[in-house]
């Protein structure tokens, strides 16, 4: 199976490629590195350093003949797209056409696209399943919810397949350590209370605790970053199998607050992890679980690797020897 992978010198990316590899696959990478980083690419897999927005090596790129394109690229700081929203429109909506209208002129019809659970927004019922209200709360989310729109014209007039993965929060890293790329300056949770426990960074801000949640902390659907790259497998097997295309929720449908893994990165970590309770952030909702029935039905998916425990143990391997590394020890 010829594989082409878009954004995959990113977080998500890397693992999804690292996953095709695994399974034999032939693997090139697209990416611009504007969020991706030289040391996720695997020497296994060809690398193109281009941009979404470059539409002649786009479609050069994909003359060479895919049996699938997978697309991670975009921007997804959903309070950057409040601000910008203008960068969103162009990277997130135009890099995707650009994309599709490549893949009908090279004759690629299995398209895997990274989507997520930001096109839900404000949750009227939980858990959250597929059939649920999509009203984005951000710039962010409604480009994705956007996108999803133009797949599914693509695929009524154009014959593509289209699989949407509804992400919901993803964290963790390669359990067999593969995978060592740290994103800059992360916004996620995870991310910064592993910053903090390798010293690079004071203390966690908790974005609030008066909300309506056992302990007033924001409750979030943390999913594996593994079983998010073996979605993206089970996908492109399931379009490939039924002809048809699918939207589906990736969520471990476990909820956890923030609390609980500031708690759960003090006991692995044994760092003290800082932390102060601050003002809630705009936009955040008390509590986000999905309903991840329907990939469990149609793909046979299930999360593996999303328990609390593994999602920091495998965050800290990495952090941990990057700041020993740096020899930034705490
Ligand atoms: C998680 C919880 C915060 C940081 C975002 C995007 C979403 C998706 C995943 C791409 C919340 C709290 C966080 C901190 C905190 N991105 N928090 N202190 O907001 O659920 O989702 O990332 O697909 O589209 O919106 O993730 O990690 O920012 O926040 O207290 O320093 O942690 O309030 O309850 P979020 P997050």
């Amino acid at each position: 199976m010829r594989t082409l992978i878009i954004g995959g010198a990113g977080y998500i990316g890397s693992h999804v490629a690292r996953r095709f590899l695994d399974e034999g696959f032939r693997v090139c990478v697209l990416d611009n590195l504007s969020l991706g980083q030289r040391e996720n690419l695997f020497a296994e897999a060809e690398f193109v350093e281009g941009d979404i927005l470059d539409i002649p090596t786009l479609e050069s790129v994909l003359a060479r003949g895919w049996d699938a394109v997978v697309h991670l690229a975009a921007f997804k700081a959903a309070g950057e797209s409040m601000v910008k929203p203008e960068k969103y429109s162009v990277n997130n909506i135009t890099g995707t056409l650009n994309i599709l209208n490549a893949m009908v002129k090279t004759g690629i019809k299995y398209l895997v696209f990274s989507s997520s659970a930001a096109v839900y927004g404000e949750p009227s019922y939980l858990p959250i399943d597929e059939s649920h209200p999509t009203n984005p709360e951000n710039y962010y989310g409604f480009t994705k919810l956007e996108i999803e729109r133009f797949l599914s014209w693509y695929e009524k007039l154009k014959g593509i397949r289209f699989s949407a993965l509804r992400y919901f929060n993803a964290a963790g890293y390669d359990p067999e350590n593969r995978i060592q790329g740290l994103e800059k300056n992360p916004a996620n949770l995870l991310p910064v209370i592993m910053e903090v426990a390798a010293g690079w960074r004071e203390k966690v801000q908790v974005f609030g605790n008066d909300y309506p949640t056992p302990d007033g902390t924001g409750v979030r659907d943390y999913v594996h970053v593994t079983d998010l790259a073996e979605a993206h497998l089970l996908a492109l097997r399931y379009m490939m199998d039924t002809d048809k295309s699918l939207t589906v929720n990736l969520g471990s449908e476990q909820g956890i607050s923030v609390l609980q893994m500031i708690e759960t990165a003090r006991r692995i970590t044994g760092k003290p992890i800082p932390s102060e309770i601050v003002g809630r952030r705009p936009g955040d909702p008390a509590k986000l679980v999905a309903s991840s029935t329907l990939a469990g039905t149609l793909l046979g998916w299930k999360a593996r690797f999303s328990d609390v425990d593994t999602l920091v143990r495998t965050a800290w391997n990495v952090y941990n020897q990057v700041s020993q590394r740096a020899g930034k020890t705490s």
